[in-house]
């Protein structure tokens, strides 16, 4: 058993390596509760994709996170398991998934659930304070442009995020290698990009972009 980052492990389990998060709650998507570890699946959460693919971001349990695009929690669990004594503000705009997501707000004291559009962040601005890491899952053609606007008004000066970015949600008919190159010349007018890479196989089409602010 080896720690990643804390509460992160990789974990045997039936002769196979798993990554899992330490937790003291139950399952909330099915996956499989291993005495006090929760599964992460990589195929259902592109940051256990992105840990599973090498790159490694040192998640410290007191962050204060912005999380943009929570559908029903499958990554926030997650994401909670590891910042134990920070807080998620974790926005979601459609009402379907949220209701799912709300319950594991209810039993977890560290997620601030907010029904609303990553696209109009000064509408959670009396909410959401400064936080150290913005977390971006959504499938929008103005993905960048929504990143952009949650970074200015809520990342910390030095704070870093990731946005997962689907290809074809960007431009259906160039190809992924090219939009990628787009994006991450794009995000890097205005951020330092730290790292970029592939989601495959578990995330067909999907990379992630590592940013961090400077002034
Ligand atoms: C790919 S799913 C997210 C999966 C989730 N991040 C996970 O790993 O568990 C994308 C979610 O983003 C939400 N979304 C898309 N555009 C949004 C916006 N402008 N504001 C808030 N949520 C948005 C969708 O409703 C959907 O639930």
């Amino acid at each position: 058993m080896k720690e990643v980052i804390h509460n992160v492990f990789i974990i045997e389990r039936e002769g196979r390596e798993i990554l899992a998060t330490k937790s003291k709650y139950g399952s909330h998507y099915g996956e499989r509760k291993i005495g006090e570890f929760r599964e992460w699946i990589p195929s259902r959460s592109k940051l256990a994709a992105m840990i599973l693919k090498g790159h490694i971001i040192d998640i410290k349990p007191d962050w204060k996170v912005l999380y943009l695009g929570a559908a029903s929690g499958t990554t926030v669990s997650h994401l909670a398991d590891i910042v134990d004594e920070g807080i998620i503000y974790a926005v979601e705009y459609s009402a379907k998934p949220f209701v799912k997501f709300l319950q594991l707000a209810e039993e977890r004291r560290n997620i601030i659930p907010l029904l609303e559009d990553a696209s109009t962040p000064w509408k959670y601005n009396g909410i959401v304070e400064k936080v150290d890491f913005v977390y971006q899952d959504i499938a929008q053609k103005n993905q960048i442009e929504i990143f952009f606007a949650n970074i200015d008004m809520f990342l910390k000066d030095g704070g870093e995020g990731v946005i997962m970015v689907k290809a074809r949600s960007i431009d259906s008919t160039a190809e992924p290698e090219v939009v990628f190159e787009r994006v991450v010349e794009e995000l890097g007018e205005k951020l330092e990009v730290i790292a970029h890479g592939s989601l495959e196989p578990f995330h067909k089409d999907h990379i992630y972009v590592h940013v961090r602010k400077t002034k």
